[in-house]
C-alpha cells in the first residue's frame, strides 16, 4: 500500500494553554481521495486544515505529507507548499495583489519559475476557474464569488498534489457551486487529491468518497459517504440528514428503480421521468 498523501498521527493542538481544540487526532488522506470534512461551527475544521498546510504546528503528534514528517523551517514549509495548497475560508485573507493575474502568479513567481511558465500556469488556472475574462481586474473590485474563484485559481496554479479548500462553496450562487464542482472533478481527474470542508451534507454526499467529522476535539472518519446516514454522526456535526440515503431506500421498494443511486436531485428527476415521463414542455426544460 502506498504512503498516505497526508497523515495526522496523534496530533494535538491548542491556541491557548489548557484549551485543546484538537486532541490526539489520527487522519489519513490517500492519493486520489475526495474527502469532505464536516463539523459544527467552531468544531476545528479550519484549525485542522491550517495544521495540514503547515500554517500551525502541532503541540503533540506529527503531520506527514507523502510519508515524510513536515519540517517547520523556511525550506521545509516551502517544500510543503509545493505539495499542499490551502484555500482559506475568507478570500480576503488570501488575495493581496493589485490585480487578478498578479495574485494568481504570486505563488509560481515565488517558486522561481521562468516567466513563460508562470504565464502558462496562471492562464490555465484562470481558465479552470472560469475567471480568464477578469484577469486584469483589480482584486478589490471583484464580487465575493469572483474573489473565491481567484483564490482557488492561485492555489491551483501551484500544481499541488493535495488541494485543501475551506468552505469553498459558501457564498457561491447555485451555478457557481456547479461550476466549482466541475472544476474539482477536472482537477481530481488530472490527479489532484482534494479535501474540502462544508456544512452542506447533500454536497458531501454527492461529491465525496469519504467523510471526516470534526467535533469535540476529535476527528471521526467515515470510509464511505453512506455513513452520513448515521444519526449520531449527524448530530455531532450539527447537520441535517442528507436526502439521498432515505431516497435510495425508498427507490429500492419500487421494483423498476431498485438499486438506483442518484446523488443529485437532477439525477433523481431524470430517473423518475424515465420511469413515468411527464410528457409536457416542462420536462423538456429539465
Ligand atoms: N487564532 C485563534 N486564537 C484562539 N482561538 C481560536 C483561534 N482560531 C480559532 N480559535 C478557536 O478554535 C476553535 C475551532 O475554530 P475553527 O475555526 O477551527 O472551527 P471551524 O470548524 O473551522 O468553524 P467554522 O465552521 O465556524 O468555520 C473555536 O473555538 C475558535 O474560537
Ligand atoms: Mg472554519
Amino acid at each position: 500500500m502506498s504512503a498516505p498523501l497526508l497523515e495526522f498521527d496523534d496530533v494535538s493542538f491548542a491556541y491557548q494553554p489548557r484549551r485543546p481544540i484538537l486532541a490526539r487526532v489520527d487522519l489519513r488522506v490517500d492519493p486520489g481521495q475526495r474527502l469532505a470534512v464536516l463539523g459544527p461551527n467552531g468544531g476545528g475544521k479550519t484549525t485542522l486544515f491550517r495544521l495540514a498546510a503547515g500554517a500551525l504546528r502541532p503541540a503533540g503528534g506529527q503531520v506527514a505529507v507523502g510519508g515524510i514528517p513536515v519540517r517547520y523551517t523556511r525550506a521545509g514549509l516551502r517544500e510543503l507548499r509545493q505539495q499542499v495548497q490551502l484555500v482559506v475560508q475568507d478570500p480576503d485573507d488570501q488575495l493581496f495583489s493589485a490585480n487578478v493575474r498578479q495574485d494568481v502568479s504570486f505563488g509560481p513567481v515565488n517558486l522561481g519559475l521562468p516567466a513563460e511558465q508562470v504565464r502558462r500556469r496562471c492562464d490555465a488556472a484562470l481558465a479552470a476557474l472560469g475567471v480568464s475574462a477578469i484577469a486584469e481586474r483589480p482584486t478589490h473590485l471583484l464580487s465575493y464569488g469572483q474573489r473565491k474563484r481567484v483564490a482557488i485559481a492561485g492555489a491551483v496554479a501551484m500544481h499541488p498534489r493535495l488541494l485543501i479548500l475551506d468552505e469553498p462553496t459558501a457564498g457561491l450562487d447555485p451555478a457557481g457551486v456547479e461550476a466549482l464542482l466541475r472544476t474539482l472533478d477536472d482537477l481530481h481527474t488530472a490527479g489532484t487529491t482534494v479535501v474540502l470542508s462544508t456544512h452542506d451534507v447533500d454536497l458531501a454526499f454527492r461529491w465525496a468518497d469519504a467523510v471526516a467529522v470534526v467535533s469535540g476535539g476529535g476527528v471521526r472518519t467515515v470510509a464511505t459517504v453512506d455513513g452520513l446516514a448515521d444519526p449520531a454522526l449527524l448530530a455531532a456535526a450539527h447537520l441535517a440528514p442528507a436526502w439521498a440515503p432515505l431516497v435510495h431506500r425508498l427507490l429500492d421498494r419500487i421494483p423498476a428503480l431498485a438499486g438506483a443511486r442518484p446523488r443529485a436531485v437532477a439525477e433523481l428527476a431524470a430517473l423518475l421521468n424515465d420511469a413515468a415521463p411527464l410528457n409536457d414542455a416542462a420536462s423538456d426544460d429539465r
